[in-house]
């Protein structure tokens, strides 16, 4: 996709889209990339999904048995080959941005969406939702506070980068929140030779 292309407001015509969903866990990159892609017409990937059909072992086992670091080099390998293909929304992991120069690569090759969301929200999602998820399973809940507050400050710099930032994203209307995201898709455009 050219990075002076504008996109197509109807969506009927989406060809060589790729729109990357970014943010932390629990801002709802999946719930609403479902939707999303759905108005859009494209098809909707969920990163952890392709990378545990790969491993074929789920991500928790991933990070028990082989680690952060392997996880973060499989994820970049799997940004890779799949930001070579065309048409489809992306939901990414909460620290993909943030490794291995992985916003560069998803700003240079389609359009990045941070869904930007409060240190509440994001306990009260990830409180009733930790047991899935390996970085937060075992925390408490003071715990879990100061991990949201450091992990998001330390997180923020790239996930600034992003083309576009939406704040607001509500789960629980997910209607709502995809007209948003679609409006501000609409009306995107990068000027030739600007880098983000
Ligand atoms: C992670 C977020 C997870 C998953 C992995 C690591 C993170 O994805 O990639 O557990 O570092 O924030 P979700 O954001 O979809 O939960």
């Amino acid at each position: 996709m050219g990075k002076s292309k504008t996109t197509d407001r109807s969506f009927k015509n989406n060809t060589g889209m790729r729109i990357y969903l970014i943010g932390f866990m629990g801002c709802g990159k999946t719930s609403i990339g479902r939707e999303l892609a759905g108005v859009m017409k494209l098809r909707f990937i969920d990163l952890d999904e392709y990378i545990e059909k790969t491993e074929q072992r789920p991500v928790s086992d991933i990070f028990k048995l082989s680690g952060e670091r392997y996880f973060r080099r499989r994820e970049h390998i799997a940004l890779k080959e799949l930001s070579g293909q065309d048409d489809f929304v992306l939901a990414t992991g909460g620290g993909t941005p943030c490794f291995h120069g992985n916003i560069y690569l998803l700003n240079r090759t389609g359009i990045s969406v941070w869904f930007r969301t409060g240190e509440e929200t994001l306990f009260s999602r990830l409180y009733a939702s930790a047991i899935h998820r390996p970085l937060i399973k075992d925390l408490t809940p003071s715990e879990l506070t100061e991990f949201i507050k450091t992990t998001l400050s330390a997180r923020e710099p790239f996930y600034r980068k992003a083309g576009i930032i939406i704040d607001g994203i509500d789960t629980e209307n997910t209607k709502l929140s995809v007209t948003k995201i679609t409006e501000q898709i609409s009306s995107y455009q990068v000027a030739p030779g600007q880098t983000r």
